[in-house]
């Protein structure tokens, strides 16, 4: 069953596809959520001063060279840190402001990082320079980590980022999502917008944070050290020589274009503008609108306790409904009832004894809301009970007004539990088809919807897997780490051992050489993509979680770890190139379409692609998958493969590799392991253990959606080369028998 997040949280998967551009906020939530196939929405047009800036920078010849340019941006950092915000503003208010871009360092990478961008020199600096920004896979160093405990060391609590409450927290006004919109917007651009994306980057290590939120950092942070508080946090600026590499190393890509990377960067410096001059302190609220934005906040957690709580004509829980929430309605009716007394807080039961010690609502408020409540009793009189006539009267504190703040969070939570629509209207295409529709994603429309489908496809094919007395079979119920652990080490266990050289029996000794190099050519489809089923953890709303980072490290090493060489798809088109077939690359129509490609071929790689696609709705089962993949690495049948290349001259290295990289000691097999630990630690401290067990279940779906993979690719291969093998295998016993006879 999908719907649970990385941690669990169910319910609040990203935002489906059919919201529309209403608002930034909900252009944000939409961003950070799943992976769509919808346009990424307009790029932005520079303002006339950005215009300004570029024509001065263009006159002193600052597009001479990367370096220059570089030198220039680097000079721009007073412009980017105007205007200074309204000094009454708190050190505490600041941070808080600037959390939706503060949490999401490192995003505007994610497009350039894929499996196929990082094939180049340039990719892999790109790939190093992300992972810096996600603390080379340690959880706790990612920036964007980083930030949110400098926000709680400051006294600053904001709800999960990708979480429809997020963006609905009346505590942020709406130009506080602009610059995480363009960041979230720019994560999604490929390698068409490869020079914009490298001014994005380029901005946000010269200019970001900027220095009114250093400065609160400073100001709210106990001084420890001589450093700045954000410099190991949020600053960028130990980046600056990665990023003199990266433009050197696009400066050298044919048609580099300098130009389009300043106009990158001056779409930050617009954003970054735009949100400082929005930082003034506005007029406290009417007591009314703080009433609002109280239950506004409280509502979701409040729904589905009050369903037998009566509130005038109807039940509490009808007020509260997240789909519908309808908070002037539930004020008048309140106001009206015999918990209040009004004008007279210390008269209001709701406040003398609901709220007390021994009442229903003991410790629901905190000690500001209470008060917030006395003084909105307070203000009640007889003629005065709040009315929508009210609501619409009093000055909107934020951008969006409470009303629409309601529908907004409304729309986002009903909108964020649907899934996607599967297109009914057509057929599910061939594999090859599928491979290259979900490499191209933007190719065709209701991709992400057809993955999904596919992907629960191939899940009710493994139902049983999941299933309790299965698992109990296997030693792995009820679920535990131990457990885990024990039959992982005793699977591998058993993979090594049976790795011993092949002896005479195995089928493989009776290929010749032309069918070895054919055989091997039906892994590209996969090989070449190597990771790519990770690559669905680069979505912001995927990775904060401590299992995520674990796989992002995996991912990071199975592209290359910012060596071109390393990267294992590049190691099999070497290999494959050595034996004279030079592929196109893998999201061409021409690799699909080649003619010595088994469809089956494309069967475990569209596989990883629809999961790609899907990450943070079946991150279990994505967990799962991981970990067989991982496993499949270490013993038997890639030891097998190396002898049989090895033996015709063919170099193994790409299986070789996968043995020691996989190992489940250090290796890949053991992060698989603590990824699963970690992810099902946090899902039962986050919701409980009947759901950490469902995960669990989830888990091994997922592991067995592998085997299941490759089974088309094993049958479409023993159809073509079965009877061959056969036959020689056949000749072959009888020849030894008759030389043995006559000896
Ligand atoms: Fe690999
Ligand atoms: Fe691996």
């Amino acid at each position: 069953m999908a719907g649970c997040g990385p941690l669990g949280l169910c319910g609040e998967a990203g935002l489906a596809g059919s919201v529309p551009l209403q608002s930034t906020r909900a252009d944000y939530h939409r961003l950070l959520g799943q992976t769509t196939d919808e346009a990424t929405g307009e790029l932005p047009a520079l303002s006339v001063y950005a215009q300004s800036l570029a024509q001065d920078v263009m006159q002193r010849d600052g597009l001479r060279s990367p370096l220059t340019l570089l030198s220039h941006l680097a000079a721009l950092r007073e412009e980017a840190n105007q205007p200074t915000p309204d000094p009454a503003m708190t050190a505490q208010h600041r941070l808080l402001r600037f959390a939706p871009t503060g949490l999401l360092a490192g995003c505007w990478l994610s497009g350039l990082v894929t499996v196929e961008h990082t094939s180049s020199e340039l990719g892999q600096l790109l790939l190093s320079a992300y992972f810096a920004l996600y603390g080379q896979g340690e959880w706790s160093k990612q920036r964007g980590v980083l930030y949110r405990s400098v926000l709680s060391a400051c006294g600053v609590s904001v709800p999960d980022f990708a979480s429809p409450h997020f963006v609905a927290d009346p505590r942020f006004a709406e130009s506080d999502f602009g610059i995480g919109r363009l960041l979230l917007q720019v994560g999604r651009l490929g390698a068409a917008h490869l020079p914009e994306v490298i001014g994005v980057h380029a901005a946000m290590t010269l200019w970001s944070p900027p220095q009114t939120v250093q400065e609160a950092a400073a100001q709210c942070l106990p001084q420890t050290s001589n450093d700045q508080p954000l410099d190991e946090g949020t600053s960028l600026h130990k980046a600056e020589p990665q990023l003199a590499q990266i433009l050197s190393a696009y400066a050298q890509t044919n048609g580099a274009a300098l130009a389009r990377i300043l106009t990158g960067a001056l779409w930050v410096l617009d954003a970054q503008r735009q949100w400082l001059s929005s930082l003034i302190v506005q007029p406290e609220p009417s007591i009314e609108q703080q009433m609002q934005d109280l239950v506004l906040r409280k509502l979701a957690h409040g729904y589905g306790f009050h369903r037998h709580v009566k509130l005038g004509n109807r039940s509490i829980d009808a007020y509260f409904d997240p789909r519908k929430p309808q908070v002037t309605d539930f004020l008048s009716a309140l106001a009206e009832s015999a918990w209040i007394v009004k004008g007279q807080p210390e008269q209001s039961p709701l406040l003398t004894h609901t709220t007390q010690f021994g009442g229903p609502m003991f410790g629901v408020f905190d000690d500001a809301e209470l008060s917030v409540i006395a003084r909105w009793i307070g203000s009640l009189t007889d003629k005065q009970a709040t009315s929508p006539l009210d609501v619409a009267q009093t000055a909107p504190r934020l951008d969006l007004a409470p009303a629409q703040s309601a529908r907004n969070a409304a729309s986002l939570a009903v909108d964020s539990s649907r899934p996607s629509p599967v297109p009914m209207s057509q057929k599910m295409p061939a594999l090859p088809q599928l491979y290259h529709r979900w490499l191209c994603l933007h190719s065709q429309p209701e991709s992400v919807a057809l993955a999904r489908a596919y992907l629960t496809a191939r899940l009710s094919e493994v139902e049983r897997a999941g299933q309790v007395p299965h698992l109990v079979q296997k030693g792995l119920w009820p679920w535990s780490i131990k457990r885990l652990q024990h039959w992982v080490n005793a699977r591998l266990q058993e993979q090594v051992i049976a790795a011993e050289p092949p002896d005479t029996t195995l089928p493989e000794q009776y290929l010749n050489r032309d069918e070895v190099i054919w055989l091997l050519l039906q892994l590209a489809p996969a090989a070449l993509i190597d990771g790519a089923w990770l690559q669905g953890t680069l979505r912001p709303a995927v990775q904060t979680s401590r299992a995520a980072s674990l796989l992002l490290r995996i991912y990071r090493d199975e592209l290359g770890s910012g060596l071109c060489h390393q990267h294992h798809g590049n190691l099999m088109r070497k290999v494959l190139a050595e034996q004279g077939i030079t592929l196109p690359t893998a999201d061409s129509a021409a690799f699909v379409t080649l003619p010595q490609l088994l469809p089956a071929s494309f069967s475990t790689p569209v596989l990883w692609l629809a999961y790609a696609l899907h990450s943070r709705d079946f991150f279990p089962e994505l967990l799962g998958l991981n970990l067989a993949i991982e496993m499949a690495g270490v013993g038997t049948m890639y030891s097998r493969a190396s002898a049989l290349l090895r033996s015709h001259q063919i170099d193994p290295y790409f299986f070789v590799l996968h043995n020691t990289i996989d190992n489940g000691a250090t290796g890949h097999t053991a992060w698989s392991v603590e990824a699963i630990a970690l992810y099902l630690d946090d899902v039962a401290t986050h919701a409980d253990a009947a759901q950490a067990a469902q995960c669990w279940q989830r888990v091994w779906r997922g592991f067995a959606t592998y085997s299941e993979s490759s089974a088309p690719l094993l049958r479409a291969i023993a159809l073509r080369i079965g009877p061959k093998l056969g036959y020689r295998w056949l000749r072959a016993r009888l020849i030894r028998s008759q030389a043995a006879e006559a000896s």
